[in-house]
C-alpha cells in the first residue's frame, strides 16, 4: 500500500508541471526520469552510439545499450544521426498499424498509468513525435523537433 502511495505521488510530482502548461525540458523533466529508469544499461560506462553501433550484439548481451547520461548522447537518438529512434523505441504503439510499442517503452515506468504520464512528458519534451527514420524525416520535420535543454 505505502508504495503504491509512493508510487501515485511521484507520479503526481512529475505530471503537475507538464499538465500546467509548462515547457519541458531535458533539464528540468527529462534527466530526472532517465536517471530512474534508464540510467541502469545507459550510463556513462555504456558505448557511444558510435561504439555501440559497431558491435551491437555483443553490448545487447551484456545488457548495455547507448550511452543515454547526458543531453548530448540523448540528442544523438532525438534529432541527430539516429533522429527517431527515442521515439520509436518508447513509442506506445497506439497510433502503428501493428499497434506495438517499441522495446523500451516497458521500462517508462513499472505501471500503465506511470508509462502513459511519462510518455506523455517525452511527447511534449520532443514537440513533433515521429516514429520515421533519420533518412525519410524532412528538414522540416527535423526543426519540428524542440527538445530543448534549458
Ligand atoms: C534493462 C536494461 C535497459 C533499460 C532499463 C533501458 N534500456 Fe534502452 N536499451 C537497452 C539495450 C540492451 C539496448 C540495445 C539493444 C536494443 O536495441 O534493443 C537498448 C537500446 C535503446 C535504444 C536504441 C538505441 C539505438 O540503437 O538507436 C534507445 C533509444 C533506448 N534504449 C532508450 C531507452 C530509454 C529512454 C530507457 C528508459 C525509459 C531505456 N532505454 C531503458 C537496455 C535497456
Amino acid at each position: 500500500m505505502g508504495r503504491i502511495l509512493l508510487a501515485a505521488f511521484a507520479l503526481l510530482l512529475t505530471a503537475v508541471p507538464v499538465l500546467a502548461g509548462e515547457t519541458v525540458t531535458y533539464e528540468k523533466d527529462i534527466k530526472g526520469i532517465i536517471a530512474r529508469q534508464c540510467i541502469l544499461c545507459h550510463d556513462a560506462k555504456s558505448p557511444t552510439m558510435e561504439e555501440f553501433g559497431r558491435d551491437k550484439e555483443a553490448f545487447t548481451k551484456k545488457m548495455k545499450g547507448p550511452r543515454l547520461d547526458t543531453y548530448e548522447s540523448l540528442m544523438v537518438m532525438v534529432k541527430g544521426s539516429d533522429a527517431g529512434a527515442l521515439m520509436r523505441r518508447l513509442d506506445d504503439g497506439k497510433n502503428t498499424k501493428d499497434g506495438k510499442h517499441g522495446n523500451m517503452y516497458l521500462f517508462l515506468a513499472i505501471t500503465d498509468a506511470g508509462r502513459t504520464a511519462n510518455l506523455e512528458i517525452f511527447k511534449k519534451w520532443v514537440g513533433n513525435w515521429t516514429l520515421k527514420r533519420r533518412k525519410e524525416l524532412s528538414r522540416k520535420e527535423l526543426e519540428g523537433i524542440k527538445a530543448l535543454e534549458k
